[in-house]
């Protein structure tokens, strides 16, 4: 047994999404069970750009890569070959004991370190806000107290001792939340408006306990502390602000909107802000007109889910159908400022943003990415025409509405024959090519033919679908390594994906375990317009031959399903978090770490795993690498107020929470 990762037996599971159908219904309203939205005759990789490749090259490279599959000959690949043990090490290597998949109701760390809750749903945020009372919950309360499936985690330290806890409330779980619920059509509108009070975000401030890796709420007055909610004002910025399509009855001037929708994950920038990703927006929406532009964002025409349109008719698109178009962006809000306007920034687009993170370019500008979380949806890039100014909130507070926003092409470099879509390795070892990052507009001008620059911003995925973008699994979050600057996406799954679908940067079909996306810029610059790609993780149970894990001793290595939310470590170490094992592994969702330079690429380890049900949201490595912060996000999702299936955190019914983990002796987080 090898301290990194004893091997460990998976239940054996039947065939299965990887989610649960609660999580189904009230996260995505069910996007898996309706046709893709990407109708688009857009090629997949292979259609357009390997099907000239003669097929004798292609028939003897599948029998390679069959071959070397079969014998499992993966480790001797020159691109794993090369990975020998005088390559430089650029950074300490996880070395903690994994914790070992399970089924516990519990949050689980290793060995060695400690867990705290910081902060529940219902818990006060603001200083007037009351005790939470499960029985006798209203919206008013509800709006002064932590809302509801925490997912991005963001902090900015006040003082070595204090900082501000960003955290996205991105849906609820009505279910859970009211008892004899039983849909939107019936619910007392009360609930409707307690429900709508738990979306949004919170900010709390923390206090270091000594000078431990564990944080708490701070005590007495918490000035910075704030919930935003759908009352909360937001400004409408950059090309498409006031455009007629954002025009409404309560707006007419298109520049203002109450709230944001199904806030997923996020990004803080080096300017101190919070970034942050407005995703399945389109559930919550009825009577949606039956044209393209609704139906390419899953906008249901019918009458059903949570029926908000009963207590606020700004959600009844047949009434209001441009309120659509005010929610789907990346919003800015500063938490260093309670009473400031959040910002829609329209500039990077619309569309189910997982999230953005930003780079900064080789001559000082920002470069953001940005993941359109949907099977057979789009990559984004968006680079500012600004430079960024260190020490100037105000400029940097403008950087994001003016410069390119870009949908990205990736090309393999492998013939199209052996990509098989059984996850067997191409003859030359990985999956890899190059990309493109093509441009849909500047602020001023469009490059997408018969699309306006707002039209662009505000159709985004139509304006894309023109350009020959290439097709992922579910984009999800990115992040940019901070010790190298290549930039590494989460690709959780796709079971729509045919075999015959399969392509060198989606090489699964069906896709039910995701995998990994390291981008290189040329030049290592987030400017460039083209880059080199790898595909450095398929997930799965190692012992399932069509997972990789860059190369490395499959035997060393622990099983990883659904990648979601992705962090650094100050040492380039990328941590991982999963939402979907359950469903695809039988095992509880974690929170991963892997190195990726050096010799223990691919050394895929678990730090924690969350409760029954939840998934792993956050996660968030403090630059002083004292401590993890991390989101179990629905606990106990397939379960009633009346029949629950988790009672964490307090043996009493499910609350979605903040957890801090560190390490008892004081050690850095990993060691
Ligand atoms: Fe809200 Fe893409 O996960
Ligand atoms: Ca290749
Ligand atoms: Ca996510
Ligand atoms: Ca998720």
């Amino acid at each position: 047994m090898t301290p990194s990762a004893p091997r460990r037996l998976l239940p054996l599971l039947g065939v299965g999404g990887g989610r649960s159908p609660k999580t189904c219904e009230y996260r995505c309203g069910n996007a898996c069970f309706h046709p893709a939205p990407n109708r688009s005759d857009n090629a997949y990789f292979g259609d357009i750009f390997q099907g000239v490749l003669s097929r004798r090259t292609a028939l003897k490279g599948a029998a390679v890569g069959a071959g070397a599959s079969a014998l499992g000959l993966a480790a001797l690949s020159p691109a794993s070959a090369d990975r020998g043990p005088d390559r430089p090490h650029p950074s300490p290597r996880p070395t903690f004991r994994s914790v070992q998949p399970n089924n516990r109701d519990a949050v689980t760390v290793p060995e060695g370190y400690d867990h705290h809750v910081i902060v529940r749903w219902g818990d006060p945020v603001l200083p007037d806000a009351p005790e939470f009372d499960f029985d006798n919950q209203t919206a008013e309360a509800q709006a002064r107290q932590f809302g509801y499936n925490c997912d991005y985690v963001g902090f900015l330290p006040l003082d070595d001792d204090s900082g501000l806890l960003w955290v996205n409330h991105e849906y609820t779980n009505e279910e859970l939340m009211f008892r004899g619920y039983s849909g939107g059509a019936d619910a007392d509108p009360e609930w409707i408006r307690v429900a709508m009070a738990a979306h949004g975000g919170s900010v709390v401030e923390l206090d270091r306990v000594d000078d431990t890796g564990q944080w708490v709420l701070a005590d007495g007055e918490r000035p910075f502390n704030r919930r935003v909610t759908l009352d909360t004002e937001f400004r409408l910025t950059g090309p498409a602000a006031g455009d007629e399509l954002l025009r409404t009855e309560a707006d007419p001037e298109g520049t203002r909107v109450l709230g944001m929708l199904n806030n997923c994950a996020g990004g803080t920038t080096p300017w101190g802000t919070i970034l942050s990703g407005e995703e399945n927006y389109n559930q919550y929406f009825v009577a949606a007109p039956d044209t393209e532009p609704y139906a390419r964002y899953g906008f249901s025409t019918g009458r059903d889910g949570r029926r908000w349109d009963r207590v606020d008719e700004r959600f009844d698109l047949g009434r209001h159908p441009n309120e659509a178009h005010r929610f789907g962006y990346i919003v800015e809000i500063d938490p260093h400022d309670p009473d400031s306007t959040p910002a829609k920034r329209t500039m990077l687009g619309r569309f189910k943003h997982e999230g953005a993170n930003v780079n900064l370019t080789e001559d000082g500008r920002v470069a953001a990415y940005m993941g359109d979380d949907e099977r057979f949806d789009y990559i984004y890039k968006f680079v500012s025409a600004k430079k960024y100014v260190e020490g100037s909130r105000r400029h940097n507070m403008t950087l994001l509405d003016s410069g390119t926003l870009y949908v990205a092409r990736l090309e393999g470099n492998s013939p199209e024959e052996e990509i098989d879509g059984t996850g067997a390795l191409p003859s030359d070892g990985e999956f890899d090519g190059t990309g493109e990052w093509i441009p849909l507009c500047t602020d001023t001008e469009s490059f997408v033919e018969g699309f306006t620059v707002a039209q662009v911003l505000i159709h985004t995925r139509l304006a894309a679908d023109r350009v020959g973008p290439t097709k992922m699994d579910r984009p999800e979050d990115f992040e940019p390594s901070p010790v190298t600057g290549k930039v590494y996406c989460a690709l959780t799954n796709n079971s729509a994906r045919e075999p015959g679908q399969a392509d060198e940067p989606n090489p699964r079909g069906p896709n039910k375990f995701g995998h990994i996306l390291e981008i290189i810029e040329d030049g290592s610059d987030s400017a460039s317009t083209t880059f080199t790609w790898v595909v450095p993780i398929v997930c799965g149970d190692p012992e399932d031959e069509s997972t990789y894990f860059a190369g490395y001793d499959k035997s060393k290595v622990m099983p990883i399903s659904a990648p979601d939310n992705v962090a650094f470590d100050k040492h380039g170490n990328l941590w991982i978090s999963t939402d979907g094992q359950p469903g695809s592994l039988g095992i509880n969702d974690a929170l991963h770490v892997v190195p990726v330079e050096g010799r223990f690429r691919g050394e895929l380890r678990t730090f924690a795993t969350v409760p029954v049900e939840a998934e792993t949201c956050g996660p968030l490595i403090t630059d002083d690498q004292k401590t993890v912060f991390l989101a179990p996000q629905h606990p106990g999702e397939n379960g009633t107020v009346e029949q629950p299936t988790s009672f964490w955190p307090d043996g009493d019914f499910p609350r979605p929470s903040v957890v801090c983990a560190w390490h008892k002796g004081g050690r850095d987080i990993g060691s």
